[in-house]
């Protein structure tokens, strides 16, 4: 680990490490949301369907950086839709689902075993079933059945590096989600606009993301996410530590962890974490209130807390400044521990050892 984060702006340094482009691929976030959009609306899908907006339920599934997706649309459609939405993560199929149920099955790669486990269920129940991914068995198998597939580009280099694609594919889709065509281009504005603030070139002194990596430095960082849109923000940023930085990281949100987490911080057991507090205007009140009596009692408890905030003024552009915030941390965090971000050998083993 270099100390300092005086490393972060050697360009030399950053090229040899973040040898596969994770950096110029995490930059890339706001042209990704633009493009899963457009894929997701141009969709064609059975007239028998009906109403784009009415379904007995809503399923979203998937594994890793794709399953993060579901995450994300959930936050997003749950001030507006009209059917329950699940985000399932393994390999089956909520009991609940129906012919009237919309299942997205969501894998970039197209390969992930849970995925196709889920999509062979959502099949045999005759689910409305929607495919997205960048190929792979999952698209061979939407071909066979002639099923709704959105075909995302491959050009990402990890399945987590394509949140852009997979998030706009699913919300895009027959315009599940409210917000208006120009709500997507002004995140994607803004994602190009904080990309450019966060890139390798900006310096230290004036790069909050290359800060706040550096702030970390080898601690252990736990990330605090706020009910509703900001919870998948703080599992993003806690997966992209462990996949990118290749380090153990943790979350939790408020108002939950006021019930239990709380009780167990002291100068014994916070030796070591840092706390991210994600913010953003639209919290409840009594969330920004926790917000502040939460941080005092954690600092008093010897935890060192550091706040970063929301951009823009849309729920999807906050939701994604701070995704893309955490994209470029983690990214700086794996520079600054000399290990590349892209590979996930040991992931890539499991998976590996599971297929003999
Ligand atoms: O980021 C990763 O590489 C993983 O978390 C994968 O997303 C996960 O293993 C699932 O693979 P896929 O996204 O291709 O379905």
């Amino acid at each position: 680990m270099t100390k300092g984060g005086a490393a972060l702006d050697d360009p030399s340094r950053t090229a040899a490490v973040d040898r596969s482009g994770m950096l110029s691929a995490v930059a890339g976030l706001g042209g990704q949301l633009r493009r899963g959009w457009d894929l997701g609306r141009s969709a064609a899908c059975p007239r028998e369907w009906g109403d784009p907006q009415r379904h007995d339920a809503i399923v979203v599934a998937g594994m890793g950086g794709s399953g993060i997706a579901g995450d994300v649309v959930r936050a997003l459609l749950r001030d507006h839709a009209r059917s329950c939405i699940e985000v399932s993560k393994g390999y089956a199929l909520p009991a609940f689902s129906t012919p009237e149920t919309l299942v997205f099955v969501v894998s970039y790669s197209g390969d992930t075993e849970e995925a196709l486990a889920v999509y062979e269920q959502a099949q045999a129940r005759r689910c409305r079933t929607v495919t997205v991914s960048a190929g792979g068995r999952l698209r061979e198998l939407a071909e066979a059945a002639h099923g709704v597939h959105v075909d995302l580009p491959a050009d990402a280099p990890m399945p987590r590096a394509a949140l852009g694609y997979l998030v706009g594919g699913v919300v895009g889709f027959r315009g599940l989600m409210e917000p208006d065509p120009q709500e997507v281009a002004a995140t994607a504005r803004l994602l190009d606009e904080l990309a450019a603030r966060w890139e390798a070139r900006e310096p230290m002194g004036r790069n909050e993301a290359k800060g706040v990596a550096a702030w970390l430095g080898e601690r252990t960082p736990l990330v605090w996410g706020s009910e509703g849109l900001l919870e998948p923000v703080a599992l993003r940023w806690k997966n992209q530590m462990n996949e990118n930085a290749k380090i153990p990281a943790f979350w939790s949100v408020l108002p939950e962890l006021d019930h239990n987490e709380v009780e167990g911080w002291s100068p014994d057991t916070a030796k070591g974490v840092a706390v991210i507090a994600l913010r953003h205007p639209g919290e409840h009140p009594r969330v920004a209130e926790r917000f502040a009596l939460t941080i005092e009692l954690a600092s008093s408890a010897g935890l060192e807390v550091r706040e970063v905030h929301a951009e823009g003024s849309s729920p999807l552009e906050r939701l994604f400044s701070l995704v893309l915030l955490g994209d470029f941390v983690s990214t700086y965090l794996a520079i600054l521990r000399g290990v590349d971000p892209t590979p996930v050998p040991v992931l890539t083993d499991l998976k590996e050892r599971l297929r003999r």
